[in-house]
């Protein structure tokens, strides 16, 4: 969570710090600020509470001919949502400014040391101590302050420092230079023509410089307009590993649409496609797949796949569970990674672990891959964010190439996942006992994807029009079977994130064993009833719901499903089974996206949430 972005060059720093926090709001935005030196050799601090608009409505960017600055979109952990906890910090004695994503877990006992000396503080986050230790080391070196000094003090404080963190440093006594660190929170560097960037990710500097430096833990990096080096802990220098971005930046714009949300709703006809591009075998009636890094030997002797994700991806893992079982028979489990991590979860020696991240960034997700690769397994990831921790971390995978995803309600990449996981069984289903014919009619499946997915976004209208009539009731439930439960789960996500509406998922047939005691006039239900083996008892659900006076929505591909028996009925597109469940989560992201906006939610950014979860 957080965003920083760091600036130094020949342009007014202002207007790229800001441009740069816009794009990095999805990380937080609670408050936001900027530090960025004058022309009259003084740094100026500027923090507003709320969303980058706020702070830009308080600077006077082009007023300052500043090349050199740092920047903050706060998330909050450590102290409320307050000016005073807004980024940068300053060091008590105007040396160091520093903006922070991470958080320092011994914050108390550095802070207990600082107050000790005399050091004072003005805010309640753990960031200040960090900004406050630099300075204090710094003030205890002898001489004048260099870019050398500056490092000694940067590298003695985080030595000290234990917890996480991404940073951005300025020292007022060393004009034009910027410091950055990390240490479990992502950092890239921006390499540009007389410019430098500091950032989260690489959307705050795709409009500058599509070259970039992915740091790696515990690096610290000094840069000024023309040139950075990068060292390690042990104070030797790294030769940079420079990479281009292949996204364009106007892939992160509105493109005429009102929200992000609905934008990747209706992108997600070519994420899917982009997911299977050049991945279907036709002639050996499998799909392929260039990076697991497996042989076809280490394939063959898979006997378990444990996935492992968080929110959104998790809810992809549970579909891949019963695509991967079904198409190519091999036992699945799926944890969350946060649990994964601080268990001991009995494996198979020849497990293959999956994990599954839209971002690759989340922490959570990031220690429970380590923890695996650290017992042994080969790792492969889902990712759709192809310079991320997680990506660069692992022994293989399939990236998704959804493109940015901006919206903090996940959409287009939870569909890209199913896409990528009802390969991978199609994939592990051929190696194993799935008939060339059954392979083929798959293919078939994923090459009609696309189509399928646009006509069913055209049934956008008359689901919003479902939807005004539904987004006024405070508690939902999502029922569905099979591979549907967790699309289900997925919907009451997205209804929960962004219209704060309390809702759940449950298995179809686990509603008469508890939540059928929800069910009531004021507590309305969503159906996923698809046109298989389980359409009668999906119909008797929806009877006993409807007896209780209970509202039904029921999404279906069947033309079974009598008008007479519903509340509202969608009907959407048929399809092969393996890729249903992306069809039945279209539906499911227009109604609360059209609830949302009918409640006048902030879509994008819902509140208390960030789209890429870097603290535990
Ligand atoms: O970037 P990741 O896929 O690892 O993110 C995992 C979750 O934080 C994410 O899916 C979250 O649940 C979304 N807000 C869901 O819309």
């Amino acid at each position: 969570m957080c965003g920083i972005v760091g600036y130094v060059g020949h342009d007014n720093a202002g207007p790229i710090l800001i441009n740069g926090l816009k794009r990095l709001e999805y990380r937080g935005y609670d408050s936001a600020g900027i530090a960025v030196w004058q022309t009259d050799d003084d740094i100026r601090v500027t923090r507003e509470i709320g969303k980058v608009k706020n702070l830009a409505a308080n600077v006077s960017p082009e007023e300052e001919d500043a090349g050199t600055g740092i920047s903050h979109t706060r998330w909050a952990t450590h102290g409320g949502v307050t000016e005073l906890n807004a980024h940068p910090h300053r060091s008590w004695d105007k040396q160091i400014y520093l903006a922070h994503n991470g958080v320092i877990e011994n914050y108390e006992t550095l802070k207990s040391m600082l107050l000790s000396e005399g050091v004072t503080f003005y805010s309640e986050t753990d960031s200040e101590v960090l900004a406050n230790l630099i300075a204090f080391n710094l003030a205890s070196q002898r001489g004048k302050v260099t870019t050398k000094s500056v490092q000694k003090a940067i590298r003695a404080s985080l030595n000290l420092v234990e917890g996480t963190y991404g940073l951005a440093i300025m020292c007022a006594s060393v004009p034009g230079t910027l410091f950055g660190a990390r240490k479990g929170s992502p950092l890239i560097l921006g390499v540009g023509k007389h410019e430098m960037m500091l950032a989260s990710d690489a959307s705050a500097i795709r409009a500058r410089t599509s070259e970039v430096v992915y740091l790696d833990d515990n690096q610290l990096v000094t840069l000024t307009d023309e040139r950075f080096t990068i060292t390690t802990s042990d104070d030797s220098e790294v030769k940079p590993e420079i990479s281009t971005l292949h996204w364009r930046d106007d892939e992160a714009d509105l493109a005429g649409y009102e929200h992000y949300m609905l934008k990747e709703i209706y992108e997600q006809p070519s994420a899917v496609e982009n997911a299977f591009r050049g991945r279907l075998d036709i002639e050996e009636g499998t799909s392929k797949f260039g990076g697991l890094n497996l042989t076809r030997q280490q394939i063959r002797q898979i006997d378990r796949i444990l996935i492992v994700a968080c929110g959104t991806a998790w809810h992809s893992g549970l579909v891949g569970e019963y695509l991967i079982e079904k198409y190519a028979r091999i036992p699945v489990e799926v944890e969350y990674a946060s649990e994964f991590r601080y268990r001991n979860t009995p494996m198979e020696k020849n497990t293959l672990v999956i994990v599954i991240s839209q971002s690759g960034e989340t922490i959570d997700t990031l220690e429970a891959q380590r923890e695996a690769r650290r017992k042994g397994y080969h790792v492969i990831g889902i990712i759709n964010n192809v310079g991320s921790t997680i990506a660069r971390e692992n022994d293989g995978g399939i990236f998704q190439h959804s493109g940015p995803e901006i919206g903090v309600a996940s959409t287009k990449a939870f569909t890209s996942q199913l896409t990528i996981l009802s390969m991978l069984a199609l994939y592990l289903g051929r190696t194993r006992d799935l008939s060339y014919t059954d392979g083929c009619e798959m293919l078939d499946a994923f090459k009609s994807l696309p189509g399928l997915v646009s006509q069913t976004l055209e049934l956008a209208p008359a689901i919003e029009k479902i939807a005004k009539k539904f987004a006024h009731y405070d508690d939902f439930l999502f029922l569905g079977r099979l591979e549907l439960f967790p699309v289900a789960l997925e919907g009451a996500l997205k209804l929960k994130e962004i219209s704060y509406i309390h809702a759940e998922g449950y298995p179809s047939a686990e509603m008469k064993h508890g939540p059928i005691a929800l069910i009531s006039e004021k507590c309305p239900s969503l159906v996923l009833a698809p046109d298989d083996e389980t359409l009668r008892k999906n119909l008797s659900s929806i009877q006993e719901v409807r007896a209780r006076k209970g509202k039904v929505i029921v999404v279906t591909d069947s033309n079974e499903v009598p008008a007479s028996l519903a509340d509202e009925l969608v009907i959407i597109p048929k399809a092969h089974p393996c890729i249903r469940p992306i069809l039945m989560t279209i539906p499911l992201q227009l109604i609360s996206y059209y609830i949302a906006v009918e409640l006048g939610r902030d879509v994008d950014k819902p509140r208390n949430l960030a789209k890429s979860v870097t603290v535990e």
